[in-house]
């Protein structure tokens, strides 16, 4: 299947590292001006540099003025925004809501959602200005498959959801507004959610039995769909939020 971004600018938020990488380079290849964001600008500038045609942007998603910047800069650069990818965000360490502070619930919140809200808001004019514009955000199967230890995330993602859906049915016809939502992928998740480098066998065990096919998500599983849902194979697709989740929703 040929997918071709020639031309057309790119935002991936948290591009420095897991899914954000992986989607940035996917774009890149599919010959898109790439910006990498995230709030690591270091490591977004090590993803940046390897791509033929991007820029890294230190953004704090949780921040709105970061954010509107983000956009202004975008198109500074190359003169107009043609998708905006929303995915940074992370889980907090596994534990009970009732152990959790209000100021780590807040952070949640803004992080995986508020963050969602407010790219898609401050994008939006840009995203009018072109053809076949969309915002892509990630989710995460968990908004629907909630796993003990991690409600708060959970509910965000499927706040995002939810907010995938709604704003779809705003800004159609002019902009499609899809998402992903992944399972499990050894990224800088599994640090923030389970305080180490990678899964312990038992863990990664027992979330792999709950996936038909048997085995955990890898990073390029979920660029590919963000792309195929930016592209133009997918111009009559909006308000869907695509599992990319090896089936773990019908397990
Ligand atoms: N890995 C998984 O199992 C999984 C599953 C479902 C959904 N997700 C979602 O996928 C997205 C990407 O996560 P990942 O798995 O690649 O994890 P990751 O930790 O590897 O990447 C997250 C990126 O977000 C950046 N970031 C953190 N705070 C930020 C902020 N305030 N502003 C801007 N950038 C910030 C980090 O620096 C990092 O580069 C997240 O939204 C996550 O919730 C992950």
């Amino acid at each position: 299947m040929e997918i071709s971004f020639a031309g057309r600018a790119v935002i991936v938020t948290g591009g420095a590292g897991g899914f954000g990488a992986a989607t940035s380079i996917a774009f890149a290849k599919a010959g898109a001006h790439v910006v990498v964001s995230d709030i690591n600008v270091e490591g977004a500038a090590a993803v940046a540099e390897k791509l033929p045609s991007a820029i890294a942007v230190r953004t704090d998603v949780t921040d709105a003025d970061s954010m509107r910047e983000l956009m202004d800069r975008t198109v500074d650069e190359y003169g107009r925004l043609d998708v905006l990818v929303n995915n940074a965000g992370m889980p907090h360490p596994l534990t009970s809501v009732v152990d959790m502070g209000s100021a780590d619930i807040d952070q949640q919140v803004a992080i995986n959602f508020r963050s969602v809200v407010l790219g898609c808001k401050y994008a939006l004019p840009y995203l009018q200005k072109q053809q076949e514009s969309s915002v892509v955000n990630v989710a995460s199967i968990s908004a629907r498959r909630p796993r003990p230890g991690s409600t708060v995330y959970c509910a965000t993602k499927a706040a995002v959801e939810s907010f995938t859906r709604g704003f779809a049915a705003e800004v159609a016809p002019q902009v499609r507004v899809n998402a992903v939502s992944p399972v499990i992928a050894e990224t800088g998740f599994v640090k923030s959610a389970f305080g180490v480098d990678s899964l312990p066998d038992d863990t990664r065990k027992s979330m792999v039995d709950g996936i038909p096919m048997g085995r955990t998500a890898d990073v390029e599983d979920v660029a590919n769909a963000i792309l195929y849902l930016a592209s133009s194979k997918a111009t009559f697709l909006t308000g869907v939020c695509l599992d990319v989740d090896g089936g773990r929703s019908i397990s």
